[in-house]
């Protein structure tokens, strides 16, 4: 086990200054959804909990780390044993979308950090991150002109709206099937809106 008051801070420093949807609260949302998820199944949540806090920490999109030295370094400093720090990594490996597509994680524990960083990405957390991530790479909200101008509203046809179908536990279906309802009423509203409809 470990206490959450020596990891929280190196997180906050880590994140700081990220405007892609990687923020330290993106990481506090997954490791709070991973333990809810957790309660369901059978896994150990220990390295659930590590895995949630340390899986965008090496994310190769925003750090130029090899091997995961940022999470290794965290659970050196925590006094994490190896067979634990394993677990974890392997866990940290199988969880991006980006990175391993439809590949599914070996262990539950992957499973579930996975489910739970998916889950971010839909509802309205997902709407929010997918407008934020839109503005802070340049992008306008929606072009109905073109639909292969990269937009937010593209993204969602992309991405969002498959995920629900790409999870790996029961509990977490559950919870994605009310944000995918809400995602797909924000859309309606959004074309009403900006047709002028509504
Ligand atoms: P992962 O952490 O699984 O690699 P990404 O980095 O692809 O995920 O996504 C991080 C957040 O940014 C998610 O909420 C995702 O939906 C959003 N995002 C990623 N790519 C785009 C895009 N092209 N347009 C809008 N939002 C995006
Ligand atoms: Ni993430």
């Amino acid at each position: 086990m470990f206490e959450e008051k020596e990891i929280l801070p190196r997180l906050k420093e880590i994140f700081a200054g990220d405007y892609s949807g990687h923020d330290y609260f993106h990481t506090m949302r997954v490791y709070k959804t991973a333990l809810a998820i957790a309660q369901s199944e059978n896994c150990d949540k220990n390295v659930v909990a590590l895995a949630a806090l340390l899986h965008d920490v090496d994310d190769y999109k925003l750090f130029k780390t090899e091997n995961y030295a940022n999470a290794r370094a965290i659970l050196k400093d925590l006094g994490i044993n190896d067979q634990i720090t394993q677990q974890v990594i392997a866990a940290i490996d199988s969880v991006s979308f980006s990175k391993n597509g439809s590949k599914v994680p070996a262990t539950i524990e992957g499973k579930i950090v996975q489910d739970a960083d998916r889950l971010d990405a839909i509802g309205a957390m997902g709407i929010g991150r997918c407008f934020a991530f839109s503005g802070s790479f340049g992008r306008i909200m929606y072009d109905p002109e073109n639909d292969q101008t990269p937009t937010a509203i593209n993204h969602f046809y992309e991405k969002l709206l498959l995920l629900k179908d790409r999870l790996n536990t029961q509990k977490a279906r559950q919870i994605a099937a009310r944000r995918d309802a809400f995602m797909r009423q924000f859309l309606e509203e959004f074309y009403a809106e900006w047709n002028g409809e509504r």
